[in-house]
């Protein structure tokens, strides 16, 4: 049985995201679960704040990152996952139907450079796949829905869904981005609520209410109960009719034609132009 991990997150403001990182306590081996290159869209710049708190944290507790986990190809914020391998090392792993995505965003960017393949990762994980963090252990779980390469991580009795559930009272992640299915998310996530009820469940998002500060756990037993869109007794189809329905009145995310073509390179900026800059692309009249 694996022992109990130690976890700590961090909430950025900007994104409503949250990164986690997620150790041993007796080898101090660490995984870090989606981290947040802060990005500015009127400038173009980013910046490492956001990561440099992980960094902070990771060497104050004297912590060996072996990790560097996506649940996802993000829309919402780019991933600083290259920097911090630079900086503290480990792996950068995602779900292997990253290459399904990488296929179609290359597509929409007409990005002759973006691998189709999978290879900017150091680890592509198929569903089932297990590896350690110390002497923790780790499952993967495929579950797509809000894009076609959603993964959640299984660790003990904490797992981290990635987009598939947020906080009850918010209910479940979108499913119109290319790729995603309402359908397959609600199959996603009965597999998610079928764990042992009392998993905490680590979100990658949370958006308040004004009633209430950010939060990101939840479990099982909760979500089961109280998620607005998906509590025990909604049927695949009620779902999927709201889901759709909801999609239909949302604008695309700000960071999504940034993020998406940094993230499906597994946080890499497009290489740089003659000049030494590194540019991104917007299709305009595409999507
Ligand atoms: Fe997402």
């Amino acid at each position: 049985m694996s022992p109990a991990a130690r976890i700590q997150a961090f909430y950025d403001t900007d994104t409503s995201t949250v990164t986690h990182v997620v150790s041993d306590p007796e080898t101090q081996r660490a995984a870090v679960i989606d981290s947040v290159l802060d990005y500015d869209p009127k400038s173009g710049r980013t910046s490492k704040t956001s990561a440099d708190r992980v960094i902070t944290h990771v060497r104050a507790a004297g912590l060996q990152v072996d990790w560097h986990l996506e649940t996802h190809a993000h829309a919402d914020h780019l991933s600083a996952a290259p920097y911090l391998q630079r900086e503290l090392g480990g792996r950068i792993a995602i779900g292997a139907h990253i290459r399904q995505v990488q296929t179609a965003f290359q597509r929409i960017f007409n990005a002759a450079d973006m691998d189709t393949e999978g290879r900017d990762f150091d680890q592509l994980f198929d569903d089932g796949a297990q590896f350690t963090i110390g002497r923790l252990q780790a499952r993967v779980m495929h579950t797509p829905g809000h894009t076609p390469a959603c993964l959640t991580y299984v660790i003990g009795d904490d797992a981290f869904v990635g987009d598939t559930l947020f906080m009850p009272d918010y209910g479940s992640a979108r499913c119109d981005f290319p790729g995603g299915d309402a359908r397959t998310l609600f199959r996603s996530i009965q597999a998610v609520l079928a764990l042992p009820p009392a998993t905490r469940l680590h979100l990658c998002h949370d958006y308040p209410p004004a009633s209430r500060g950010p939060t990101w756990v939840t479990t099982v037993a909760e979500q089961r109960a109280h998620n607005v869109h998906v509590h025990d007794g909604v049927s695949e189809d009620e779902f999927v009719a709201l889901r759709q329905a909801r999609d239909k009145t949302l604008g695309m995310p700000t960071l999504l034609l940034p993020a998406i073509q940094i993230n499906a390179r597994a946080g890499h900026f497009p290489p740089p132009e003659a000049n030494g800059v590194s540019y991104l692309k917007i299709p305009l009249n595409l999507l």
